[in-house]
């Protein structure tokens, strides 16, 4: 790995864009997309060369890699270990929740996944089928993601966090054949019990998966009943299998998001494109290679668990670090920087959140001058916009840059990032830097023109998308095309409003939709509405985010009574904070809520939720001139006023 630059070192190659190597990949990226991506697919192995990369025969449909050929979990594993890295560390389990730490050499985890491999397919699992993961931060996840794609078959993780319904809705989507679960999860308050919540789970789906796996954990085992196999007696007599070749249009995965309504969105992942994409990023965004160790601590049920835990690292022969933990409280706030000295960290990459939540209980630095962190270089941060003084604290404490960049579900990789291994280019604080390459952002106004730099407007993305990024919605072309395509002809919207400053450096600067962002979880406002509109006392209500200090957003409720309703306004707010709990999960947070007297809508009868969003935040927004009646909102107000 090169030594990085100073950052003021680089600072002559930016004006109006890097001159350098970021400036000339980004520009062939998308002059030449076939023959750059069909370089970037050297890094790959393929059963099956592609002789072409892009395949716009079904445009707005678009396919990367139409004629090659490989298996991921082959080159995470396998390819390692033919090469001679078997005995190199591949994942490092830290576990402060349990007191547990465990390592697995790349022959050691290509063995486990081969096993798991073959007791999935003794349970029937084959080529395209689909596996529902709903499994904490522990080794087997990973197993059982890498299994699955071992053998051709499509996993879907589920975020543990989530309650049953939603594991209900995905179960139905995905369709699966088996769901592999644990015992339990462990939250620094209490274990949660998954058992009981694929049961419940299953009992309110139409679909019913062939067989249920559990893994049984030390801290609490769960009591089988009849169609739950045990983890560890299944792998028993299970023989490893070989990976499986699957077309590079394949999907690997599906993962659920939540959209603009309380139906979450299965997002598809192809094969090919996602390996191409993600072993590109490595060395060129993250500046890691064979033998770096690399930590992203978040979940394996988000999509940075997804690749930068699991795929990524391992793609590139890199050792990954997986955190069963918190920022604080397990023990301390120290802990980051435990595992960072610990395990040698080259790089972590986390939320913004979680940085906040450790900068609030050691605003000193106190915890982190406890450890040698001589071999951190980076820190990279998404999932949310991150503030200036959060970035300032962490880049004057930790004495490293601080990359902040941006990606979603649906992008699989970055769509904006700084280019470390690259090019590294000055950071602006607030900024994400640059598009990456293969993504041609522009910034729209309502009809479609490009806006001026400097001023906000709509982000979009030139269609076609680059590899790794989603081809479609499982199941479901039409929603994809509609819900991303539909919007500006040939461009991919993403949701976020922002702005491309003069240097051409992006600015993202929230979400133009429905969705919000609470400690850097993606959830819907939609769906939350969905769950107090239910309650029978509610004649209508909204929910919007609100700024947090800590989690960066917060939902928010307001509800209309139905006239006649006869419930104190505490016992309703209490009933609808345990319904958002039990139905969409704790990891909603959702625990405010007003009851109002009317809602501020427009004279067609439309929530003003923009309005009120930015009345909750303390900015000044100008009131719709088809406001209904601006009393209502004038009312509103002493309750929307932010909290201090
Ligand atoms: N299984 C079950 N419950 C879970 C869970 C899981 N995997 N993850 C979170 N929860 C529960 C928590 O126990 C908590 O429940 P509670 O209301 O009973 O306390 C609730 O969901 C909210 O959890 P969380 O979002 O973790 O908030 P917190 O207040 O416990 O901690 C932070 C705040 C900032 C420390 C924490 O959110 C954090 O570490 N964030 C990192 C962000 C991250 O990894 N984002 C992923 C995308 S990069
Ligand atoms: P998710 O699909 O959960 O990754 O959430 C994606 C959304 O999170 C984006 O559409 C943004 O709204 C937000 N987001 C992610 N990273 C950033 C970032 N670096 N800056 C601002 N917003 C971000």
């Amino acid at each position: 790995m090169p030594d990085m630059p100073d950052v003021a070192e680089t600072t002559d190659k930016v004006g109006t864009g890097s001159t350098g190597a970021y400036a000339e990949q980004y520009r062939r990226s998308l002059d030449d997309p076939d023959g750059f991506w069909l370089e970037a697919a050297r890094a790959v192995d393929w059963t099956r060369r592609p002789t072409r990369a892009l395949d716009d025969s079904a445009a707005p449909l678009y396919r990367w890699f139409p004629d090659g050929e490989l298996n991921t979990a082959h080159n995470a594993l396998d390819r390692h270990v033919d090469a001679g890295r078997g005995e190199q560390d591949a994942l490092l389990w830290d576990s402060p929740v349990t007191g547990s730490k465990r390592r697995y050499t790349y022959r050691e985890l290509r063995d486990e996944v081969a096993t798991f491999a073959g007791a999935l397919r003794g349970l029937g699992v084959g080529k395209g089928d689909r596996v529902v993961l709903y499994l904490p931060m522990v080794p087997e996840a990973v197993i059982a993601m890498l299994a699955c794609a071992r053998l051709g078959a499509v996993h879907s993780v589920v975020f543990g966090g989530f309650a049953p319904r939603e594991l209900a809705t995905r179960v139905d989507d995905a369709r699966p054949k088996v769901v592999v679960t644990a015992s339990c999860g462990i939250e620094p308050t209490r274990v949660v019990e998954y058992v009981p919540i694929v049961r419940r789970a299953l009992a309110d789906t139409t679909h019913r998966p062939d067989h249920v796996v559990v893994l049984q954990r030390d801290t609490k085992h769960a009591e089988l009943r009849d169609g739950e196999l045990d983890w560890t007696t299944l792998v028993a007599s299970a023989r490893p299998v070989d990976p499986v070749p699957v077309a590079a249009t394949d999907p690997l995965y599906i993962l659920y998001t939540s959209g603009t309504t309380g139906r979450p969105k299965g997002v598809v992942r192809d094969t090919g494109g996602h390996a191409v994409a993600l072993t590109w990023s490595m060395a060129n965004i993250y500046d890691i290679g064979p033998g770096d160790v690399w930590w992203t601590a978040s979940d394996v049920g988000w999509v940075v668990g997804h690749s930068y835990i699991v795929y990524a690292p391992l793609l590139v022969g890199a050792t990954s670090v997986l955190y069963e933990g918190k920022p604080v409280g397990t023990p301390d706030a120290g802990a980051f920087w435990r595992v960072v000295s610990e395990y040698g960290v080259r790089a972590l990459f986390t939320a913004p959140t979680a940085i906040r939540a450790i900068k609030r209980v050691d605003p000193d630095g106190a915890e982190m001058a406890r450890y040698d962190l001589s071999r951190f270089r980076t820190l990279f941060l998404a999932g949310e916009r991150t503030d200036p003084q959060t970035y300032h604290w962490a880049a004057e404490r930790l004495g490293v840059p601080v990359v902040d960049h941006w990606w979603q579900t649906e992008t699989g990789w970055a769509i904006a990032a700084n280019p470390r291994g690259l090019e590294p280019l000055p950071p602006k604080p607030g900024s994400v830097t640059v598009p990456m390459p293969g993504w041609d952002v522009r910034v729209l106004d309502q009809s479609g023109k490009e806006r001026p730099s400097g001023q906000e407007g709509a982000i979009a993305v030139r269609l076609p998308l680059p590899p790794g990024a989603l081809p479609t919605l499982w199941g479901d072309d039409d929603r994809y095309i509609e819900a991303y395509l539909s919007r500006y002809e040939g461009y991919y919207l993403t949701g976020d409003s922002g702005y491309l400053d003069p240097d051409g450096y992006l600015f993202v600067m929230g979400r133009t939709d429905d969705v919000i962002n609470v400690a850097g979880h993606r959830l819907s406002t939609g769906a939350i509405e969905a769950v107090l509109a239910a309650h029978p006392a509610v004649a209508e209500c909204a929910v919007i985010g609100v700024h947090d200090a800590l989690k960066g957003q917060l939902p928010r409720g307001f509800v209309v009574l139905k006239a006649g309703a006869d419930i104190t306004e505490e016992k309703l707010r209490e009933e609808l904070v345990a319904a958002v709990r039990a139905e969409i999960g704790p990891v909603a947070a959702f625990r405010d809520v007003a009851v109002v007297d009317a809602l501020p809508k427009t004279r067609s009868g439309k929530v003003l939720r923009k309005t009120m969003r930015a009345l909750a935040d303390g900015r000044d927004e100008p009131v719709p001139s088809t406001i209904e009646d601006p009393e209502v909102l004038d009312r509103l107000k002493a309750v929307l006023r932010p909290k201090r």
